[in-house]
């Protein structure tokens, strides 16, 4: 038997299986995947009656919509808007996003102890769910971007890839949880990117 080639190299990015398999996905079922993640930690905060929990369930919530709406407002809309040219859509899908991030980081900044906290989280459900509805539905944003000449599978893995990034280098898998805030200093410096980007 002939040896194996020793001296192939490899990439000097890493790639774990994780995050393989995200690349492998097109651009939108790697956002709707997080749309459905998201939704099922809402379902989850609205029946938690413990304040650990519904602690844990905000932070987690609060990080995934932020990764994803970054991800999205970085990659995914800007090559939406050159391929279709559909400003009306784009725009108020960038207005929805401003809106959320101005909730989430109501919501960073309370807690459960807060009067408010849990009404801060049911709006923001309620107005993710028509976000996502607009981009999901027959006629929206992604039903026009598969019509589109956009390269979805190429945007998958951009998309993939920048999410891990912001996550702290670690894959978007779905049973990722957030570190507790105290933990997350030798985080990537894309935490501190969305800190940036989301808080004012
Ligand atoms: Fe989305
Ligand atoms: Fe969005």
């Amino acid at each position: 038997m002939p040896k194996a080639k020793k001296s192939v190299r490899r990439p000097a990015r890493k790639r774990s299986s994780g995050t393989r398999s995200a690349a492998a996905r097109d651009a939108i079922a790697l956002l709707k995947q997080d749309h459905q993640q998201v939704k099922g930690w809402f379902e989850e905060f609205l029946s938690a009656r413990a304040d650990g929990r519904k602690q844990d369930l905000a932070e987690r919530i609060c990080q995934a919509l932020k990764v994803h709406t970054e991800i999205e407002h970085e990659i995914f809309y800007p090559a939406f808007l050159e391929a279709t040219g559909d400003e009306d859509i784009h725009h108020e899908a960038e207005v929805e996003h401003d809106s959320a991030k101005k909730l989430i980081a109501e919501i960073e900044r309370s807690g459960p102890q807060d009067d408010y906290f849990d009404a801060r989280v049911k709006v923001l459900s309620e107005m993710i769910q028509h976000h996502v509805n607009e981009e999901e539905k027959r006629d929206g944003m992604f039903a026009r971007a598969r019509q589109s000449a956009m390269d979805l599978r190429s945007l998958g893995e951009q998309l993939a890839e920048r999410k891990a990034q912001l996550m702290g280098g670690k894959p978007g898998t779905r049973d990722e949880q957030p570190s507790s805030r105290s933990s997350r200093t030798s985080q990537s410096r894309g935490k501190q990117d969305l800190r940036s980007t989301v808080r004012q």
